[in-house]
């Protein structure tokens, strides 16, 4: 027994993982020996109290090289005599206590470190005490991913401001959340067990994150009782041993909802004491809290306007009350009003400018205007917002969104982090000189003292953080792209990989194909050539829903006739958009020729048959994007599956079963958004793969007991437009027929609605040999919002492998409903092998 839980550990086997260690796991090195040169013997971290960030880094290096080499080393305060040593201190900690060579850390920045491995000593040198957390973890990580190189270089931050916005509300819930509930909050309290937010800190300072609001950007002032700031007091305090400083997202009306004031009007004397009464309180129970961040004016929040005060002013009352303690306003550009869509001209994406360029320079200092990257909402593509090059004498910073709200919620694999990219490389030439938004959010380019970025992340209770393992690669890439925006996202996501699974070639390759495959494929799959994600806007964000984006007041319009698409954004012609960006960058938009395929329907309202600058027109270009990208996911599958034994079975099958779902998703998003402008547009496919399905039989052809034809809505998200539902709740419904395929082996796929509100069950036989028995359980599993319709939401496929068929079999499916689930199927489809329908 003994023996052969030795021969487990050095062999490295992979044991199950649930993923809470998430890139931090510090796995055992295999083939290193205990006694190389470059494994520490003592850990030297000067300072010897317990709340501070160095001290966490001596526990942190200590965790690190038991996990990684099986080495007990021992921390000391103080120096010693040793070779083999790390040492890791505040610059000014390890000057005084070694003396110091200055010119090695006199370009370091807050938050910044040196970390110098020459010489058989470590010197992790910070900056000030984070900054010295960061180069511990900085190490780690070199030696998790078997690096010993011999390295000595100062690493600075982009920007001061790195922040996560998680939006957990105070029941416990989390707008846009798909990993479980609030590691915070629960019943309208702050949780008593911390473990998991301390937990949390960890992951975010191991990435240099150094903030964290941790409450709904929809906020609720109940957050502000003397309870609840005893609660956020505790938070920060489980935040402080790793740098992370805690922030709270503000209702705006709070001084009349909480505290009875009869107004909440940002230029009245009681007010404006209000809130520096509130501030002082939080101060006094969080003397180093970052921050607040307010969402005013913005779809139904209150705020300024209400009172006929800018934005501006709205904006400083906060940064007044904040101001003696160093603290900071967010304030969010996401403000727009209800449009009109019969209005040409109207757009939603016209709204941050117009509301906010005017008011350039009656910022306070403290203030920063936390801009999203694009003019909507986070979707699959968007342009860089043309805000960033509109306020020269504001601070800004970027708005990101780890949580994949309208990019698959996390049930799909879309790595973000070259999404990201394209808008902080964008050179917007404000002046005609350069100006890449990286420059911008730095306060580089215009000179301002603050800025930086936040995400908006939705990590819950669930032991893989955010629902999916693959998922914390955006985690890990936004901290990695706070702190340095010109990295590499495949080098990033190949660090993430290294440390979370394996450093095994094969690994590495798989999971890199996967992930950068796999925004370009989710791009196709759900809304290409910048026409949006064209999800369902007015229900999850998830499925497939194309016409929810027009006919309503959101201004996520397509404006899709059965001749045209687009919005047209033009200055010439449109809703004056493109104008908004300096000359050169409005000049480039303005023409359909100079704007790249991938945005053209966001900037022109074209003929369904206008040529790309590719050479296909624009509808084929919608077809074959669609067949390439869910042909894409398909390959998710066996890429992951060739790695089976290389990683932990609990990740390994956790993994598989999202990517087969997504695989059968991007089917349901291929054919819905396919059948939909095929129908609207009257254009074929000039590969006739669209509304051609050789290889499916519809449920509603087959022979039905106590099952009925159902037609669904919208149209597109059937097959045929047509599913089956049991007769009644309690039915069992029926549906067989005989096969006339050649005989062979065939993948067979069976499409289904898995609804929320039941749990049906489908029992799928062949000649009555049972071939597949499942039920609809996947809000219990997935996790993305549920849907109790019949749509592009519940719409799923589950693929039944490698069956034996002959000609005349009998296929039976037997669907048992359950609540107000009917035990809905859409189709039958047999795959020969190649085949893909
Ligand atoms: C999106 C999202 C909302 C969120 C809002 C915001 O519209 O769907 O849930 O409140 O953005 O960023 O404030």
């Amino acid at each position: 027994m003994m023996r052969a839980l030795l021969l487990f550990l050095t062999l490295g086997v992979a044991s199950a993982e649930d993923g809470l260690a998430a890139w931090l796991r510090y796995a055992p090195l295999p083939g290193v020996a205990k006694s190389e040169g470059s494994i520490p013997s003592n850990i030297v971290a000067l300072n010897a109290t317990t709340t501070s960030p160095v001290y966490t880094a001596g526990l942190e290096l200590q965790k690190g090289i038991q996990g990684i080499f099986g080495k007990q080393v021992s921390i000391t305060h103080q120096s010693i005599e040793s070779l083999s040593t790390v040492v890791v201190g505040t610059v000014d900690a390890y000057a005084q206590e070694y003396g110091l060579d200055d010119d090695d850390t006199a370009d370091l920045e807050a938050d910044g470190f040196w970390l110098s491995t020459l010489n058989g000593t470590i010197q992790i040198l910070g900056q000030n005490e984070r900054g010295a957390l960061y180069g511990a973890f900085e190490y780690l990580s070199m030696l998790a991913q078997g690096n010993f190189s011999q390295v000595s270089y100062i690493s600075n931050p982009n920007a001061p401001i790195r922040w996560v916005n998680q939006w957990d509300n105070m029941d416990g819930s989390i707008e846009r959340g798909y990993g479980g509930p609030s590691i915070f909050f629960q019943n309208g309290l702050i949780v008593n067990d911390l473990s998991r937010a301390e937990d949390y800190a960890r992951l975010l300072a191991s990435v240099r994150i150094n903030g964290a609001i941790i409450n709904n950007v929809n906020a609720n002032a109940s957050l502000l009782t003397p309870q609840n700031i005893a609660g956020l007091k505790r938070v920060a305090d489980v935040f402080r041993p790793y740098g992370v400083q805690l922030g709270i997202s503000l209702n705006f009306a709070s001084p009349q909802l909480l505290g009875n004031l009869s107004t909440f009007d940002p230029l009245d004397a009681s007010v404006i004491d209000w809130w520096t009464n509130i501030t002082d309180q939080i101060y006094e129970a969080v003397p180093d809290m970052a921050g607040y961040l307010v969402k005013a004016n913005s779809e139904g929040q209150p705020g300024p306007i209400t009172y006929n005060r800018t934005l501006a002013q709205g904006a400083n009352l906060f940064a007044k009350a904040l101001q003696p303690y160093g603290g900071v306003a967010m304030f969010r550009a996401f403000v727009y009003n209800q449009l009109n869509e019969s209005d040409w001209r109207a757009d939603r994406a016209n709204a941050a400018v117009q509301f906010f360029k005017d008011l350039d320079g009656q910022f306070d200092d403290n203030v920063v205007v936390q801009i999203k990257y694009g003019p909507i909402d986070f979707q699959v593509r968007e342009p860089t917002s043309p805000l960033f090059a509109n306020l020269l004498q504001t601070n800004t910073a970027i708005e990101l969104e780890v949580a994949q709200e309208y990019l698959g919620q996390q049930c799909h694999l879309v790595y973000l982090a070259p999404l990201w990219k394209t808008v902080l490389d964008f050179d917007l030439k404000v002046d005609n000189q350069s100006s890449v938004v990286s420059d911008i959010i730095s306060g580089k380019r215009f000179n301002r003292p603050l800025g930086g970025s936040a995400a908006v992340v939705n990590v819950g209770t669930n032991n893989t953080w955010l629902g999916s393992h693959l998922a914390m690669s955006n985690l890990y890439a936004y901290g990695r792209l706070a702190w340095a925006p010109t990295q590499d996202p495949e080098a990033i996501l190949q660090d993430w990989t290294r440390l979370t699974f394996s450093r095994d070639p094969t690994v590495l390759r798989a999971i890199t194909q996967m992930s950068m495959e796999s925004w370009p494929a989710y791009e196709n799959y759900s809304g290409n050539l910048g026409v949006q994600t064209l999800t369902d806007i007015l229900y999850t964000h998830f499925g497939p829903n194309p016409q929810s984006m027009d006919n309503n007041g959101w201004g996520q319009w397509t404006r899709a006739d059965h001749l045209t698409i687009g919005m047209d954004r033009t200055v010439s012609n449109g809703t004056g958009f493109a104008g908004q960006y300096p000359p050169e960058i409005a000049a480039m938009y303005e023409d359909p020729s100079t704007t790249p395929d991938d945005l053209l329907l966001w900037f022109h309202h074209v003929n369904y048959t206008h040529v790309l600058h590719s050479g296909k027109t624009v509808i084929q270009h919608f077809y074959d994007a669609h067949y390439n990208g869910s042909a894409v996911a398909q390959t998710f599958v066996p890429l992951w599956e060739s790695l089976k034994g290389k990683i932990d079975d609990q990740r390994y099958n956790h993994v598989l079963f999202r990517q087969e779902y997504q695989a059968g998703h991007s089917i349901v998003w291929r054919d819905a958004i396919s059948n939909f402008y095929h129908n609207l547009s009257g254009i074929p496919d000039t590969e006739n793969r669209v509304g051609n399905h050789p290889w499916r039989i519809e449920a509603e052809s087959m022979s039905l007991a106590g099952y009925k034809p159902y037609q669904v809505s919208p149209f597109e998200m059937a097959s045929n437009y047509t599913a089956i539902v049991t007769l009644t709740n309690s039915t069992v419904g029926t549906a067989d027929t005989t096969l006339n395929f050649p005989d062979g082996k065939y993948d067979v796929g069976v499409n289904y609605f898995d609804l929320i509100g039941g749990i049906s069950r489908w029992d799928v036989s062949l000649n009555n040999n049972s071939i597949a028995s499942w039920t609809g359980n996947l809000e219990n599993v997935l996790g993305h919002a549920p849907s109790i319709y019949l749509d592009g939401h519940s719409a799923t496929r589950k693929t039944i492998r490698g069956v034996q068929v002959k000609k005349g079999d009998v296929l039976k499916i037997v669907g048992t409903p359950n609540g107000i689930e009917p035990a809905p199927l859409d189709y039958v489809v047999f795959l020969p092998e190649g085949v893909l329908d």
